[in-house]
């Protein structure tokens, strides 16, 4: 292997990055950076790669999801509250149901740069470089907007800081309390137009909550029902802004990425001699690896020697996101080769990326296509003898209308009423809970097939 340092990278050829002209800025920005303190601990870190190794032993489910990009402008205290209240009760929901612990990451407080499908974008006459993420320009078309500007790395980096502070303060400071969850959850299930069918769920976990009061495991006496624990994700794109972060840690005398807890690279990005795998393999962080329809098992398994050479649980989670249609033909054989060479991975589903379509004018991505590809993954884990360990999602607490169907049956015609997204269409915080009790029963199911096979094999 090559020798590595924070800067290797730059020797190498770089997919989607931007171009800035103002060079000095630049070097100015990424100095402040690398002076300023860590948003997280390489300690975090690596108690989130301890929790992931359970996922890749199947005795705990990943929960992955946020904003597709967060911005600037939804930089608030209602939407960081709305975003975990909706996730809390998700956890909640799939805990119950997989009867093991749910592993939690967010998309936030750093999932600010964007990959795109085209580098340039056309309205009318006018031609400009596509909008790449709050933390390098504009989503406004014009030219002064779209120019690339380092500044806007420094504004990134103090409202990560900003959001984290608030998130820490929720997770241990009560609000994450387990009762209190369970109530806006019963909230949720009264009011939605499927009811009937998550009202048996609900009220099983009303009842082991009765009954672990009844035996004394009450918040108010036990303080981990009163909080919880919450790591952070994004995708490591702008590298320079990835670089000025990376830290050693002292303990270790290792390099931690410490803008966030668990880096991912995107599909787009993740060439094997390319400058974004050089990066990543690099800091000891968790890593996700976006897996796509072009990806080949025996690239799969270069890039897995790549980025996890000691095969260590917990470090490495393929994030699949084929397209509802296309996850029965790609994932079985990746998932031979990997289970072949023994890695220790955790499998996660993306049920969002492939399937995005455009309907009435809006880019969007119906709710049935969605569940459709996370049953998919299941069957095909199901039949593989291997384990679907997490779902990746793009969510919002919020009430917009960006993706089409679930229980309100959102159409073509209501998307543009609340279509706030500055990237791609995000569910909703109803679509998100839904989600959650639709795997919840895949995930019982699951557990249920498990119980059957342990009992033949101990017969
Ligand atoms: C994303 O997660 O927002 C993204 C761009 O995904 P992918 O790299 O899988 O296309
Ligand atoms: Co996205």
């Amino acid at each position: 292997m090559e020798r590595w340092s924070p800067g290797s990278w730059r020797n190498l050829p770089i997919e989607q990055t931007p171009v800035y002209r103002d060079q000095t800025g630049l070097a100015d920005v990424e100095r402040q950076l690398a002076g300023f303190p860590p948003l997280v601990f390489a300690g975090e870190a690596r108690n989130l790669k301890r929790h992931l190794a359970e996922v890749a032993a199947g005795k705990a489910f990943l929960l992955q999801g946020g904003d597709c990009a967060e911005s600037f402008s939804e930089h608030s205290a209602d939407n960081i509250r709305d975003f975990f209240r909706v996730f809390l009760q998700m956890a909640v929901v799939l805990t119950y149901a997989a009867a093991s612990p749910v592993v939690k990451v967010g998309r936030i407080a750093g999932q600010f740069a964007k990959p795109r499908s085209s580098p340039l974008e056309k309205q009318g006459d006018l031609e400009l470089p596509s909008y790449r993420g709050d933390i390098i320009n504009d989503l406004a078309f014009n030219p002064q907007a779209r120019e690339p500007d380092p500044q806007r790395q420094l504004l990134a980096y103090r409202q990560s800081a900003a959001t984290l502070n608030l998130i820490r303060a929720f997770a241990a400071g009560g609000f994450a309390n387990l009762e209190n969850v369970h109530r806006w959850m019963l909230g949720f299930v009264k009011s939605s137009p499927q009811s009937e069918r998550y009202q048996k769920l609900a009220d099983q976990i009303t009842e082991t909550l009765s009954f672990m009061r009844a035996i004394g495991l009450d918040p108010e006496h036990h303080p981990e029902l009163r909080g919880t624990d919450f790591y952070t994700s994004h995708e490591a794109l702008l590298l320079c802004y990835e670089q000025a972060l990376t830290r050693i840690d002292s303990t270790t005398g290792d390099y931690y990425a410490t803008s966030g807890h668990m880096l991912w690279v995107g599909d787009r990005t993740r060439q094997e001699d390319g400058a974004h795998i050089e990066f990543v393999r690099g800091v000891k962080n968790p890593l996700g690896l976006k897996c796509g329809p072009s990806l080949k098992p025996d690239a799969l398994l270069r890039l897995i020697d790549a980025l996890d050479p000691e095969n260590e649980p917990g470090r490495l989670t393929l994030i699949c996101r084929f397209g509802a249609d296309k996850v029965e033909d790609a994932l079985p054989a990746l998932v031979r080769a990997v289970t072949r060479e023994g890695r220790n991975i955790v499998w996660s589903c993306d049920p969002m990326h492939g399937n995005t379509v455009s309907a009435g004018g809006y880019k969007t991505r119906p709710f049935d296509r969605i569940m459709s590809e996370i049953r998919n993954f299941f069957a095909v884990h199901q039949a593989e003898g291997s384990y679907a360990g997490g779902i990746h999602l793009e969510m919002t607490g919020k009430d917009v209308t960006e993706c089409m169907g679930g229980a309100r049956a959102i159409s073509e015609s209501d998307l543009r009423d609340r279509y706030h997204t500055y990237c791609d269409p995000r569910l909703n915080a109803e679509q998100a809970i839904e989600v959650a009790f639709l795997v919840a029963e895949l995930l019982k199911a699951e557990r249920v097939a498990r119980g059957v096979r342990e009992q033949h094999a101990a017969e």
